[in-house]
């Protein structure tokens, strides 16, 4: 049986690949520093808590293990303008930390989160893994550093690596059991569905000028149950081709704000206030991947990430877990 290690495995997007992994047969052991993190959403596996940067417990916990999926990392993009330092130390940083007691501890397989933040503005709508990143926050450049360093220590300490660029993780596992539990919400699905709770007043709408079908930007929402199904498919697959590789995760389709709306309408069949209002700096219009080459080298297919069940599950999360788990995280 295959042994991974999964940092930041307790968060939204990794403990809905610790579960998948495990109905997979893998055996899993989580690293978490539980800063963001949750042990209920991770009690079916082992948990060790540690932080990233104490070498030493992270080369303890790779004792044994095969592979490893890096999840752990700070995730808010304006807080990231505000405080950069404590984003490059988290995500470059302690990645190159992870990266150091992989190498002594022998273990050379490694799938790694990253982000359409890395491409910034984009050039080109779909966005190819080989169009141009220019990120425009500290939060996708500090996640393009990591992509990059990781691409020359696969190179030089012959280490078989994966990054996975998601674009919108959105949607709660179909169990109910695990969804989004930040309190902060800088996700528009979810503030649609606090919205149709009534935990917020009034949505907004940043610019309805846009030259889209309906005026409003366009975003392609992948659900995290098929971004944990990817992480898999990527193990399998991480040993063939280039020592490093990239792949963008989504959809390919694009989903509007007032697309986004009218569906949390429609399936929670609650009506809330929406304000139209104008554009905010650093919104780009579209943000749409073109998904061909994990289609083609991974086998990857959305099975999940429809909008209606993407909102369906969410609604479902939030509605059982009203604080998140046992009284919500930052
Ligand atoms: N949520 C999204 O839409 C999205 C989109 C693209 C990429 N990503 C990437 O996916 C990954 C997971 O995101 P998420 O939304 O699940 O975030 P999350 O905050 O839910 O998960 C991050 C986890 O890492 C842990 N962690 C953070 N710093 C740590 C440290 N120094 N040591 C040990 N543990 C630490 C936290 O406790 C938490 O459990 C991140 O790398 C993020 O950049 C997320």
């Amino acid at each position: 049986m295959k042994k991974i290690l999964v940092t930041g495995g307790a968060g939204y997007i990794g403990s809905h690949t610790v579960r998948e992994l495990l109905d997979n047969g893998y055996e899993v052991v989580v690293y978490d520093n539980l800063e963001s993190g949750h042990k209920e959403a991770v009690a079916k596996a082992k948990l060790i808590e540690g932080e990233l940067a104490d070498s030493g417990k992270l080369q303890a916990a790779l004792e044994g293990i095969d592979a490893v999926v890096h999840f752990a990392a700070y995730i808010y993009v304006d807080e990231s303008v505000a405080e950069p330092a404590k984003y490059y130390r988290n995500n470059f940083s302690n990645g190159l930390v992870l990266l150091e007691a992989m190498r002594q501890a022998g273990v050379k397989k490694i799938v790694f989160s990253s982000t359409a933040a890395v491409y910034g503005e984009p050039t080109e709508i779909p966005v190819k893994e080989s169009s141009p990143t220019q990120p425009i926050n500290p939060y996708g450049h500090s996640k393009l550093m990591f992509e990059q360093a990781l691409d020359w220590c696969c190179r030089a300490y012959e280490m078989h690596g994966i990054s996975l660029r998601y674009f919108n993780a959105s949607g709660a596992h179909k169990s109910g059991e695990l969804g989004d539990a930040h309190l902060v919400q800088a996700h528009l699905g979810t503030a649609a569905i606090k919205a149709a709770l009534g935990e917020l007043s009034e949505l907004k709408i940043f610019g309805t000028d846009w030259d889209t079908a309906d005026g409003t930007c366009t975003r392609d929402y992948i659900h995290v149950s098929d971004l944990a199904r990817a992480h898999i498919l990527a193990l399998e697959k991480i040993e063939e081709g280039e020592p490093h590789r990239v792949y963008n995760l989504g959809t390919g389709k694009g989903v509007s704000v007032k697309e986004v709306l009218a569906a949390t309408k429609k399936v929670s069949g609650a009506d809330f206030k929406v304000t139209e209002t104008g554009r905010r700096a650093g919104d780009p219009q579209a943000l749409i991947a073109n998904v061909d080459k994990a289609r083609r080298e991974l086998g990857f297919e959305t099975t999940e990430s429809d909008i209606e069940h993407i909102i369906e599950t969410a609604l479902r999360w939030h509605q059982r877990h009203p604080k998140g788990f046992s009284g919500g995280s930052s």
